[in-house]
């Protein structure tokens, strides 16, 4: 049987990030399995339709001691198939947006709203965003981060609460409402694929985050 690294590698995929951020994962304190708890959870959830055309549930990867934790929309194909958050064209980006930073997939911890695809690629609803709000708010419990990174619209609407856009949305500091914990919304790399023009506001913005994290000591990396 293939294993995600073989689907990785035949997408031309680097594959050595997601070995080191399984390593981090298995070498972790034994007082932080709580996020094993509630991946074992969820790999069995039927709350909402998703869980029938899924093939895996896409939990979470990375550093659970991170300190910066980046929350994305939804699974797509690639990541249904091995089970891991950008994995495809959009994750490839995501991992530039974050060398620009300083930082690489070791000092993150990556999720999305929903933990399985929904079909064609659609927008998550509502209501299976909500169905899965629980497992995502005991990932933010469990790895406490200082800082919440949102990617996109949807992302951002549904955690905040909000209907803003993302021109109102860019270069602020809200706070998530159970944990206080400041978020900022990026925009999604998917988005920054299909308008390229948009790059330019992207480093405005991982500036504006850099300078947050500076002046508030959050200590990503
Ligand atoms: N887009 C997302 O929002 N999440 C993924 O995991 C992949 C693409």
């Amino acid at each position: 049987m293939k294993s995600r690294f073989d689907y990785l590698e035949e997408m031309s995929i680097d594959t050595e990030w997601l070995r080191r951020a399984q390593k981090v994962v298995q070498t972790s304190s034994p007082g932080k399995n709580t996020l094993s708890n509630i991946q074992n959870e969820a790999s069995e959830c039927n709350k909402c339709i998703l869980a029938s055309t899924r093939d895996n549930i896409v939990f979470g990867s990375g550093n659970p001691n991170s300190k910066l934790m980046i929350i994305g929309e939804a699974p797509g194909k690639d990541e249904d198939l091995i089970g891991e958050p950008f994995v495809g064209r959009a994750g490839k980006l995501l991992d530039e947006i974050l060398f620009s930073m300083g930082i690489t997939r070791d000092n993150v911890y990556i999720t999305n709203t929903v933990k399985c695809r929904p079909p064609e690629n659609r927008n998550p609803s509502h209501e299976e965003i909500e169905s899965c709000s629980d497992y995502l708010n005991q990932q933010i419990k469990s790895i406490n981060p200082t800082v919440i990174i949102l990617l996109g619209k949807i992302a951002a609407n549904r955690i905040l609460g909000t209907e803003e856009t993302m021109s109102d949305l860019r270069q602020k500091v809200f706070t998530h409402k159970l944990t206080k914990i400041p978020t900022i919304v990026f925009y999604h790399p998917a988005y920054l694929l299909r308008s390229p023009s948009q790059k330019k506001n992207m480093w405005d913005d991982i500036k504006f985050t850099l300078e947050f994290i500076k002046k508030n000591d959050c200590k990503i990396n």
